[in-house]
């Protein structure tokens, strides 16, 4: 891997995890961390020491305020368009993980920040944090999945006006929409509540979490049958020595050892 110099990053217990930063810039979004993170997910897939993974910002204020504003304020079409597709096809790679991603909103969630939350798989918000869209505060759109995700997550009327106003919300309004899957007091618990999740995914077996990944995206792809990728992933998992073992486990009465084949 590349030097990472914009993350810190550790793996314990088979958890990796990330913490954004760039304090001082309310851990904005530039390029270089963006490449850092495409660098990252494409190690989250093949290391077999990771099992999932918890992405928060540094600091007590912010998760990540947004795309870094200064690299966007003079941007060509071409460049632009480049911009939005280098962001979307990174998050992706996020959501499309098949072991758990989790972000831990621990304050500003702004813009690209609200929208790489989104591309988790589950967000966990300290009661303090702030979620928004606001660039149309800047004369743009989100542009790294944010009107795609956030729509799905919400519904439309709740997206555009998000979006539209580029108004604030709290955890507790994020949560009520289904932005958010628990808020918590502080970090630590929210932190605590986050490793509480991912320990019991970790449990399970490995391959079925994959498929539940891919079959539950498919629902937001265009043309996809989600129905037959359901049906093609069920198959897939039988063919493991996991389905083998948690139905024998059950029948024996005793709990399943997944070895994640
Ligand atoms: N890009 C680049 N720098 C950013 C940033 C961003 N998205 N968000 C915050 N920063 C920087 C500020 O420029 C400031 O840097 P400086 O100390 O070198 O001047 C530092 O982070 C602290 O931010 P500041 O604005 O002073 O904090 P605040 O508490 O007054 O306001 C926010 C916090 C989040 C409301 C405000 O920073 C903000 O509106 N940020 C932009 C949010 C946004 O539009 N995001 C979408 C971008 S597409």
């Amino acid at each position: 891997m590349a030097e990472i110099k914009n993350i810190l990053s550790e793996v314990k217990h088979g958890i990796l995890y990330l913490t954004l930063n760039r304090e001082t810039k309310l851990n904005a979004l530039n390029f270089a961390t963006l490449t850092e993170i495409r660098e990252i997910f494409t190690e989250v897939a093949d290391n077999k020491d990771i099992k999932s993974v918890i992405i928060t910002g540094s600091g007590e204020k912010a998760f990540i305020a947004g795309a870094d504003i200064s690299e966007i304020a003079e941007l060509s079409e071409l460049n632009a368009r480049k911009f939005s597709e280098n962001g979307q096809e990174i998050f992706s790679m996020i959501e499309n993980c098949h072991k758990p991603v989790i972000a831990v909103v621990n304050g500003f969630a702004l813009g690209g920040g609200c929208e790489l939350a989104m591309a988790c798989h589950m967000r966990i918000a300290v009661s303090s944090a702030k979620f928004g869209q606001p660039e149309v505060n800047l004369g743009i759109i989100p542009g790294y999945g944010g009107t795609q995700r956030l729509t799905y997550l919400i519904g439309r009327g709740k997206a555009n006006e998000l979006m539209m106003t580029g108004d604030m919300i709290g955890a507790d309004e994020a949560k009520a929409l289904g932005l958010v899957n628990h808020v918590l007091s502080t970090k630590e618990e929210a932190m605590a509540k986050a490793e509480e999740i991912v320990r019991k995914i970790m449990s399970k077996a490995p391959l079925a979490i994959g498929m539940v990944v891919d079959c539950v995206n498919s629902v937001f792809v265009p043309d996809e049958d989600g129905y037959q990728t359901e049906a093609n992933s069920f198959a897939r998992c039988v063919k493991s020595g996991d389905y083998k073992e948690g139905t024998s486990a059950f029948l024996e009465k005793r709990k399943p050892v997944f070895k994640g084949a």
